[in-house]
């Protein structure tokens, strides 16, 4: 373990629009005090090399100046950490505002994003890892590529029988049926339900995990797609859908709020509501049409 200093003061956090900031008064620890401001805050964070490929440990570093030099959220830590102490250091981060899902990782246990959680002060170093059962790019840096095409597999777009010619009016919805997507909508594909979800631990190349469950589910809903036989058709799988047990870790820590483990249990009914033995005609019938496509209906 290496102690690493730290001293210079780091810029003060910039404004945030309101409903960002209620979002995080809400989620905000009780006022700290001046003594915990003060003091020294460790942090271990998890270090993988792929060049030495050595293995992987701990590093504490501390910040000696307190939390006053610098902002409040984990994320600010990390930045401080990169900028001033060891530039080696590696995570993802874009916005710092919860809104491109990059900076997803484990916080003392539990995942979440790392610039919406504050520093919790407190004598125990604050354990920083990647996100679970994921293979390491390096350091923080997860590897999602199978989270990815998982999502490209469910066709995550529009999709119609009967399209318009360009320059006619868009295909309208109801307000009741845009309220459909309402909690769904808003998933930032951060990869923090799936990867806090113990089903998607033991079969990740075949469970398709709460996220990209939602999502499929998101254009189930969706009034204006004409493929939703077809897309509950896909998704009626033992592993794909089935695999979902009902554990409700992807709800527990969704940063946005969202519920994929209630959207899970709509696909499910859907599914049982409308099932049809011709599915399996239709879905042979969809991957010969597309074949060659690099997408969903390619892979059974
Ligand atoms: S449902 Fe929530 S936790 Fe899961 S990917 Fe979307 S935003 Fe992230
Ligand atoms: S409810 Fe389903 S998707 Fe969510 S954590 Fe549990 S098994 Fe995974
Ligand atoms: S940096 Fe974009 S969500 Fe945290």
């Amino acid at each position: 373990m290496l102690a690493r200093t730290l001293s210079k003061a780091l810029r003060p956090a910039a404004g945030r629009p309101p409903a960002l900031a209620l979002a995080r008064a809400a989620s905000a620890p009780a006022a700290r005090g001046f003594s915990e401001m003060a003091s020294p805050q460790k942090f271990a964070i998890y270090r993988y090399d792929p060049d030495t490929q050595a293995k992987p440990f701990l590093q504490e570093y501390t910040i000696v100046a307190g939390l006053r030099s610098c902002g409040p959220m984990i994320l600010d830590a990390l930045i401080k950490v990169k900028d001033e102490v060891d530039p080696t250091l590696t995570f993802r981060r874009s916005c710092r505002e919860g809104i491109c899902g990059s900076c997803a990782m484990n916080i003392n246990g539990k995942n979440g994003l790392a610039c919406l959680l504050y520093i919790e002060p407190g004598p125990a170093p604050i354990e920083i890892q990647p996100l679970p059962h994921t293979y390491v790019v390096k350091d923080l840096v997860p590897d999602l590529t199978n989270f990815y095409n998982q999502y490209k597999s469910i066709e995550p777009w529009l999709k119609r029988k009967d399209t318009k010619a360009k320059g006619e009016k868009e295909y309208f919805q109801s307000r009741e049926d845009r309220a459909k997507l309402d909690g769904m909508y808003e998933c930032i594909l951060c990869a923090c339900c799936m990867t806090s979800c113990p089903s998607y631990w033991w079969n990740p190349e075949y469970y398709l995990g709460p996220a990209v469950l939602m999502q499929a589910y998101r254009w189930i809903a969706d009034s204006r797609d004409q493929f939703t036989e077809e897309r509950l058709a896909w998704v009626n799988d033992t592993m794909k859908l089935y695999r979902c047990h009902g554990i409700m870790n992807c709800t527990n820590c969704c940063p946005k709020g969202l519920d994929p483990a209630k959207a899970i249990v709509h696909l499910k009914e859907e599914v049982a509501d409308t099932y049809k033995d011709a599915w399996k005609g239709m879905m042979t019938e969809q991957i010969v049409k597309n074949k060659g496509r690099e997408s969903g209906m390619m892979y059974m």
